[in-house]
């Protein structure tokens, strides 16, 4: 029987690697699953649902961990964590792949099985277990509902006796799944959205939500998708033309929701300090970017800044974990269908080295990092 432990996460994380749904599928595939007390009760889960479950809540992390199978995390776990568990445990997080390298080789040299979910292929078969995609939505989401309460006006428009209320307008920068979903939301909202991506094919997805397609659409911008699905580093001289188009745009904008990306560098510049002085007093910037150092020159990863002409900079960081109930959902969902890939008919823990998805996500295994982003990176 495959022995599956769960802890909390630290302080700033309140999300939780298994909700009480997965518990069940899992328990009923055959697995153990062992949690620490009070792991989901910052996701409204509560020790007694997961034992309605079929869980076991053990009293410390220790008791969690000790000789596991297998763990289950949202974010990266200590070594002393993975040390407790059984030798070549199989560990299943947001590993950070590209963040402290030195701790990800001590990691490594535990010898377990090291797998980062951030590493999931884009392709069909996968996208249940995408954590990307499944935390962008909910960021996105929220982003707009939070820029929409931290905007001192109504968003949509408004006809009354007293006067026409002007619907706010709303620039979404970065049109992957977060910025589509960013969009959406605005809409419902009633904002008259404009959105700009780097990659053509957003421009139709933008359009399809009723949304204004704003962007530089040269010969580079034809070629910005990578066969991944991801944007490329832009040129100097693309940058600069998309500086001058967002100089001229963001001025007139209320609400700014920045989401873009570019796997494993830090994030684009895409708004300037001098773009954000010509900005409207009251203007809001949430910077979805804030964790990869932001899209806008202003972000201050972690804070909230008012600049002197009363533009409004948010940096939150891990919102998706602020919506934890449904981040910490849908997390647990992505695991457990990725951590089905591993267990067979018996329950037994059977991995497949030549399936793509497990050779896509497996960071390290018997001591040493094995994933080409990272051996690449090494040399
Ligand atoms: P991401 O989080 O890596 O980046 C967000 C957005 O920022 C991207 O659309 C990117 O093109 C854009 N961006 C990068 N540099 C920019 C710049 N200088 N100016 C403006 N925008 C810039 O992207 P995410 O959300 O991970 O999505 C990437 C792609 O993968 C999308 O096409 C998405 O639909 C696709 N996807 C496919 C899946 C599948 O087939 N299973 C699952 C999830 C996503």
């Amino acid at each position: 029987m495959v022995t599956i432990a769960v802890t909390a996460e630290a302080e700033n994380e309140p999300r939780v690697a298994v909700s009480p749904d997965t518990v069940k599928k899992l328990v009923a595939s055959g697995c153990k699953v062992r949690i620490e007390s009070g792991a989901g009760s910052r996701s409204q889960f509560y020790d007694d649902a997961y034992t309605a479950q079929g869980a076991e809540i053990a009293a410390t992390a220790a008791d969690a961990l000790n000789g596991a199978d297998v763990l289950l995390s949202v974010r990266r776990p200590s070594k002393e964590d993975v040390e407790a568990l059984a030798a070549g445990a199989v560990v299943v997080a947001m590993l950070d792949p590209f963040g402290d390298r030195g701790d990800l080789e001590a990691l490594a040299s535990t010898k377990a099985k090291l797998f980062s979910m951030e590493y999931m292929p884009r392709t069909t078969r996968a996208q249940a277990m995408d954590v990307l995609s499944s935390q962008a939505n909910l960021a996105g989401y929220k982003a707009v509902v939070d820029a929409a309460s931290e905007f001192g006006a109504a968003v949509p428009m408004m006809m009354t006796p007293a006067g026409t209320v002007p619907a706010a307008k709303a620039f979404i920068m970065g049109v992957g799944v977060a910025g589509l979903q960013a969009i959406a939301t605005a809409r419902r909202l009633g904002a008259i959205v404009t959105a700009t991506d780097v990659r053509p094919a957003t421009k139709e997805q933008v359009q399809s939500l009723g949304a204004k397609f704003v962007a530089v659409e040269d010969d580079e911008f034809k070629e910005a998708q990578t066969a991944g699905g991801y944007a490329k580093e832009m040129s100097a001289e693309y940058k600069t033309k998309q500086a001058e188009l967002v100089a001229n745009h963001i001025k007139a904008q209320d609400i700014v929701i920045t989401t873009a990306l570019i796997p494993g560098r830090p994030a684009p510049i895409l708004i300037s300090a001098d773009m954000v002085r010509t900005m409207k007093p009251g203007a809001v910037i949430i910077d979805l970017a804030a964790e990869r150092g932001g899209n806008c020159e202003n972000t201050k990863p972690g804070e909230t800044i008012v600049t002197e002409n009363g533009v409004k900079v948010v940096g939150t960081l891990n919102y998706a974990g602020t919506v934890p109930v449904n981040a910490s959902n849908l997390y647990a969902r992505n695991l457990l269908s990725f951590i089905n890939l591993m267990i067979d008919k018996e329950g037994k823990l059977e991995i497949d080295w030549e399936d793509d998805i497990i050779q896509g996500t497996l960071v390290a295994k018997e001591g040493a990092l094995v994933h080409p982003n990272l051996t690449k990176s090494a040399s």
